[in-house]
């Protein structure tokens, strides 16, 4: 099978050298192409900015804002049996990028922010899609709840689920629990665990979906 996985944070430009991101490492994202790698499949990694290497044998793309990360998967879904969006995409950007660094001297600025393009809305929307898309929810409250909100309103397959609140779990951690929920109201749990086994379990239970 041929998987498209997204992974890390993006980083939207404010100055030259400011920006918005957020604590994604890429660890989860690059677990699951490793592991699907591992199993024999095929896997284009699209990335944000991490300190991670790339896994050998996967094909790498690197992008920096969500507007590039938008762009690039939409240009590499040709053939892709299974989609999974684990990066963590900044939900706004600055309306605008000031081309100079912003002076302290000139006090504190006021900074307009817009939202991003939803890159797995987008995906559930097309009419035509032939691969199984699986959509990340990271939670701080409500987690099933609000899973099933984005399985809905962004029209997955499926949605798989992390409380980031968990101290050691969700962000920058090595460990993870995960709790996958599915459009007949079942859901299945993968407790916790190392990223590299919880993804060994995920890309196991995608393509038994597929
Ligand atoms: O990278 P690590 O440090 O290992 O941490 C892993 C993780 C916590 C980042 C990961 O497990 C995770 O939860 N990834 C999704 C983070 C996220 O942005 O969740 P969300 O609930 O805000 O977004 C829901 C889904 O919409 C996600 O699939 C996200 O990729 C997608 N999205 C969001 C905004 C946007 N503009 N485009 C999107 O595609």
């Amino acid at each position: 099978m041929k998987f498209l996985i997204t992974a890390g944070p993006t980083r939207e430009p404010i100055d030259p050298v400011r920006y918005i991101s957020n604590r994604s490492s890429g660890k989860m994202g690059y677990a699951i192409a490793q592991a699907a790698l591992d199993a024999g499949h095929e896997v284009i990694l699209i990335s944000g900015p991490v300190a991670l290497p790339a896994p050998e044998r996967a094909q790498m793309i690197r992008v920096t804002t969500a507007d590039e990360m938008y762009d690039a998967v939409h240009a590499n879904l040709a053939g892709i049996d299974i989609a999974v969006l684990c990066a963590a995409v900044a939900d706004f950007k600055p309306a605008a990028f000031a081309p100079r660094k912003i002076k302290k001297r000139e006090g504190v600025p006021v900074i307009e922010l817009v939202p991003t393009r939803d890159i797995l809305a987008s995906l559930g929307a097309l009419e035509t899609k032939n691969f199984l898309l699986a959509g990340f929810a990271a939670e701080t409250d409500d987690l099933e709840k609000n899973a099933r909100e984005k399985l809905e309103k962004k029209q997955c397959d499926v949605v798989i689920a992390n409380d980031v609140s968990a101290p050691g779990l969700g962000f920058e951690s090595n460990e993870n629990e995960l709790t996958f929920f599915l459009p007949d109201q079942s859901s299945r749990v993968l407790p916790r665990a190392t990223k590299r086994d919880l993804a060994a379990g995920l890309v196991k239970m995608l393509c038994a979906l597929k």
